[in-house]
């Protein structure tokens, strides 16, 4: 059952938000389309800049421990926001411009530590066939209806749309 939703519902919200996500940054989508061999860069850079787990990370402290200056007592639950993590300026300079070409390694899209996502590489292959056979599938991709009517799943636990319209 997790293997189900987890592989799904999220490379499946990462393709359309992504997508749409290269619509409105016409000039990364060109550099992309310039330049194929980016797709793998431009997959972690989306994975950080989307972010679509966004509070899906929960620790229990094994033993009293402080971070940045707050207490944590052992036992208690942390609730990780990965989108602030990925939007650190300390990590990423200039966190909330999206860059195709910026190094990207190192973001929290996945998790992190020993239950870092279990399908990362599944669906890294996933998001690069799919954002690439769109690009060179659909030259004229755009979106068939204004931004604000995009229907956003605000409502879910996994971020992304619930549908993209889009002409071709
Ligand atoms: C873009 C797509 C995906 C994103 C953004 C994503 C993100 C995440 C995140 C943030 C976690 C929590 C990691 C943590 O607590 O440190 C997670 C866990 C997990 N993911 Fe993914 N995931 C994706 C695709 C997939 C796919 C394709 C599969 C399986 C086919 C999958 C299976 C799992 C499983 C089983 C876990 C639980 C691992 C554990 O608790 O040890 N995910 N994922």
């Amino acid at each position: 059952m997790l293997l189900l939703v987890a592989g799904h519902e999220t490379t499946a919200n990462m393709i359309a938000l992504g997508t749409w996500t290269l619509l409105r940054h016409p000039e990364q989508l060109e550099a992309l389309r310039a330049d194929p061999a980016l797709i793998g860069n431009a997959v972690e850079e989306l994975l950080r800049y989307l972010s679509i787990i966004q509070f899906g990370a929960q620790r229990a402290a094994l033993e009293d421990v402080t971070l940045d200056g707050t207490p944590i007592r052992a036992g208690q639950t942390l609730v990780i926001s990965i989108p602030a993590a990925d939007r650190d300026a300390a990590r990423f300079p200039d966190p909330d411009a999206l860059n195709l070409a910026r190094d990207a390694a190192g973001h929290l899209g996945f998790g992190h530590g020993v239950h870092q996502c279990l399908g990362q590489q599944l669906a890294r292959i996933e998001m690069r066939v799919a954002y690439a056979a769109l690009l060179r599938r659909f030259p004229d991709l755009r979106m068939a209806v204004p931004d604000e009517e995009v229907p956003l799943r605000t409502d879910m636990a996994i971020y992304g749309v619930h549908s993209l319209p889009v002409a071709f």
